[in-house]
């Protein structure tokens, strides 16, 4: 799916940079997975310049996006890099080895569930320790929506694509936990939107 709508992630990028700012604060290098247009990776890698942040994306995306990057971005900006979840194993060599942090918004609705678990093994397999994985975007608990607005989103996802849809929660958390990575932080955001902290720290390593 290209995602056009930039309107959204114009809207979100300063309630996210917020968090983003403590969460990784003692981050170095971040790996943003699903960067779509790139507007979430120019925005943090401006204000966060402590951190080296690593566009990715599938093919379809690359030609846009790394033009959009090569033309505005920071020296903090590394080049785009092609990485679908669904790739076994990630890219290690093309990622430049171990990162402390991942990244990722409105991707884990539009993948397959199967893509999910991708995501979560490969993030967890590029994450050093410690490490620190956010991931932003709408979700439900206990079965539930957080709003009426994210029921209908949903229903429209799963319309258009059978494998798509909203996620929950738990399951998500459950994936995480076979990771290594326990939740940190559930932060509430504007629009009904969640952006879920984990972390796998040196001193909770079984
Ligand atoms: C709704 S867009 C979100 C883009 C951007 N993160 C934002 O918040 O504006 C969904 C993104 O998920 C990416 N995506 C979908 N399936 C993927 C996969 N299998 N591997 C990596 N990225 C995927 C799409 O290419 C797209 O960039």
């Amino acid at each position: 799916m290209q995602c056009s709508v930039s309107e959204a992630a114009d809207r979100n990028k300063a309630p996210i940079l917020g968090i983003l700012a403590s969460e990784f604060a003692h981050t170095s290098r971040v790996l943003e997975i699903g960067s779509g247009t790139g507007q979430h990776a120019l925005y943090f890698a401006a204000r966060l310049p402590h951190l080296s942040w690593q566009p990715s994306d599938t093919g379809e995306y690359l030609p846009v996006l790394r033009e959009h990057l090569r033309q505005e971005g920071g020296t903090n900006l590394r080049e785009v890099i092609e990485l679908d979840v669904r790739a076994h194993p990630w890219p290690l060599a093309a990622i430049h080895g171990p990162v402390d942090g991942v990244f990722s918004a409105n991707t884990l609705h539009i993948m397959s569930w199967s893509s999910v678990q991708d995501f979560f093994r490969g993030a967890g397999s590029v994450l050093g320790t410690p490490g620190v994985l956010c991931i932003y975007g709408p979700f439900r608990y206990g079965g539930r929506y957080t709003s009426d607005s994210n029921a209908a989103f949903d229903n429209y996802l799963r319309t258009r694509d059978p494998e798509s849809g909203i996620r929950d929660f738990e399951a998500l958390d459950e994936l995480a936990h076979q990771q290594g990575l326990a939740l940190a932080a559930d932060h509430a955001m504007p629009a009904n939107n969640q952006l879920l902290v984990w972390k796998r720290d040196a001193a909770a390593r079984s």
